[in-house]
C-alpha cells in the first residue's frame, strides 16, 4: 500500500462530497429484487468461463462487490448462491437498503462493510473476482483506488470494471457545466425545475438521445446521479488502458467486445473496416470507440499484468478444438423472413448489445450449425467449418468458450 493511503484516514472517504451525495440520491434507485433468481448451470458456465476461458469452474469462490451501491452485491449473492461475496460502499443510506434486500430474500452468502475502496486492505481477504462498476471514476484519486483492488485479487483472479466514456457523454459533460454555472442543487425542487427545463431542450442537443433513450435518465435520482454528480470523470480506450497498467493489470477482454471489433457491425462494411483490421488490437479499440462516437461507458474484464492465464483462446488454434462453445445467455436468432436479405436465414444478435447494427447474418446451414452449439459439444464435433465460424460468434459476443478441457492453455 502506498504511504498516501497509509496516511489517509478511512473516515475521509465516508464524510466525502461523493458519499453524501449517494445518501441523498442511492444507486440505483432502491428496487426490489423480486425478479432475480440463482443463474442456471449453463449461464453459470457462461458467466464463469467469461472471465476465465481455461479455468474449471469451481465449487465455490470469492466475490468483491467494490461500491455496491443500493442491490449490486445483493444480486450477486442471488444468481451465484456458490459464491461467498463481500459488498463494500461509503453510502450508509446505500447500505442499508442492500441489507432491506439481504432480509427480504433470505441471502446468506453476503458480508457488508462500510468501507471505502481505497481502504480495502483492511478485509484481510483476497478475492477471485472483483466487481467495480460505475465506482472509480467519482473516487478523488482512481488511479489509488484501482491499486488498492489489485491488492485484494487473489492469484489468477479477475476483475470487471466499468467506467464512464467520455465522447458517448458529451452531452452529460456539457449539461453538468451548465448546471454548475446557475448552481442547480440536488433539492427536489431544483430537480423539478431541472427537469421542466430539460423538456425543452433543441433535439439536435448531444444530450437528446440520452434523455430519450437510457436509464440514466429514468427517474429524479437517476438524473441527479448523471447531471448534479459533484465528481465525475470519464476515460477513453487509451486512457482506460494506461489506468490498467498504472495498477499492475492488463486487459483480457471487453465483457461484450463486438462494437470494438472492426469485423462486426457496420464498420465492417466500409472501405475502414480493412484498414482498422491492420493495426493493432489497442488501436482497433480506440478507433472504434472514435468511429461509434455514441459509447456511454467501458467494461473491461482484467487480470493482474503478469498472469498467464490471461490470453484470449482462438477458437481456430488446432489446440482448441476440445473447447466447448457455450451460447452467451443473452444470443438470439431472429428469423423474420420478410425482414431478411435473401439467402439469410437468420440475424443473429445479442440482446445486451445497445448498438444495433451488431448483427451477424447467418445462412441455413450456419444457422443449423448454430443450433448444435449447447455447451457440451466441443470445436471438434461440431464439425469442419465450426472453428471459424465459432470465432466469428465469439467475435460477435454471441457465444462464450469453455476451453477448461485444452491440453497447453494456462488456466
Ligand atoms: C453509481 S453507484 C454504482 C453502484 C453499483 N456499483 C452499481 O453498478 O449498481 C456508485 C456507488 O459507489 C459508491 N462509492 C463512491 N465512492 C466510493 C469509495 N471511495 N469507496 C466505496 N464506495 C464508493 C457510492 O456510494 C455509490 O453507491
Amino acid at each position: 500500500m502506498s504511504s498516501s493511503l497509509r496516511r489517509r484516514d478511512p473516515a475521509d472517504q465516508r464524510t466525502d462530497v461523493i458519499a453524501q451525495f449517494y445518501d441523498r440520491h442511492p444507486y440505483p434507485p432502491p428496487a426490489n429484487l423480486d425478479a432475480a433468481a440463482p443463474r442456471s448451470a449453463l449461464e453459470r458456465r457462461a458467466a464463469h468461463h467469461l472471465l476465465w476461458p481455461a479455468r474449471p469452474v469451481p465449487e465455490t469462490h470469492r466475490v468483491l462487490v467494490a461500491g455496491c451501491g443500493t442491490s449490486q452485491a445483493v444480486r450477486h449473492a442471488l444468481l451465484d448462491p456458490t459464491a461467498e461475496v463481500v459488498g463494500i460502499d461509503v453510502s450508509a443510506r446505500s447500505l442499508e437498503h442492500s441489507r432491506r434486500l439481504v432480509a427480504r430474500h433470505g441471502v446468506t452468502n453476503l458480508e457488508l462493510r462500510r468501507l471505502p475502496i481505497e481502504d480495502v486492505a483492511a478485509l484481510g481477504a483476497r478475492f477471485d473476482h472483483i466487481v467495480c462498476t460505475g465506482v472509480l471514476h467519482h473516487l478523488a484519486d482512481p488511479a489509488a483506488g484501482l491499486q488498492a483492488l489489485r491488492g485484494v485479487l487473489a492469484p489468477g483472479g479477475a476483475v470487471t470494471l466499468m467506467v464512464y466514456a467520455p465522447y458517448g457523454r458529451a452531452g452529460v459533460y456539457l449539461l453538468q457545466d451548465y448546471c454548475r454555472r446557475l448552481g442547480v442543487s440536488t433539492e427536489t425542487a431544483d430537480i423539478a425545475d431541472l427537469v421542466a427545463t430539460l423538456r425543452e431542450i433543441p433535439p439536435g442537443h448531444p444530450i437528446s438521445p440520452l434523455l430519450r433513450g437510457t436509464r440514466d435518465f429514468a427517474d429524479d435520482d437517476a438524473l441527479a446521479d448523471a447531471l448534479l454528480n459533484p465528481r465525475d470523470r470519464a476515460y477513453s480506450v487509451p486512457q482506460l488502458l494506461e489506468l490498467l497498467e498504472g495498477a499492475g493489470l492488463r486487459m483480457r477482454r471487453w465483457a461484450r467486445q463486438a462494437p470494438y471489433l472492426p469485423d462486426c457491425g457496420s464498420i465492417s462494411e466500409t472501405p475502414h473496416g480493412r484498414r482498422i483490421a491492420e493495426l493493432p488490437a489497442v488501436e482497433q479499440h480506440a478507433a472504434l470507440e472514435l468511429f461509434r462516437g455514441t459509447m456511454l461507458r467501458h467494461t473491461v474484464l482484467a487480470a493482474a499484468a503478469d498472469d498467464p492465464g490471461a490470453e484470449q483462446p482462438d477458437p481456430t488454434d488446432p489446440e482448441l478444438a476440445a473447447a466447448r462453445p457455450i451460447p452467451s445467455p443473452t444470443a438470439l436468432a431472429v428469423q423474420e423472413k420478410d425482414r431478411l436479405p435473401p439467402g439469410i436465414a437468420a440475424a443473429l444478435l445479442n440482446r445486451a448489445h445497445t448498438e444495433t447494427d451488431l448483427v451477424l447474418f447467418v445462412d441455413a446451414a450456419e444457422l443449423a450449425l448454430f443450433r448444435r452449439i449447447d455447451g457440451e459439444r466441443t470445436i471438434a464435433a461440431l464439425g469442419p467449418g465450426a472453428p471459424a465460424f465459432v470465432r466469428r460468434l465469439l467475435r460477435h459476443d454471441l457465444v462464450v468458450l469453455d476451453a477448461s478441457e485444452c491440453a497447453g492453455m494456462a488456466p
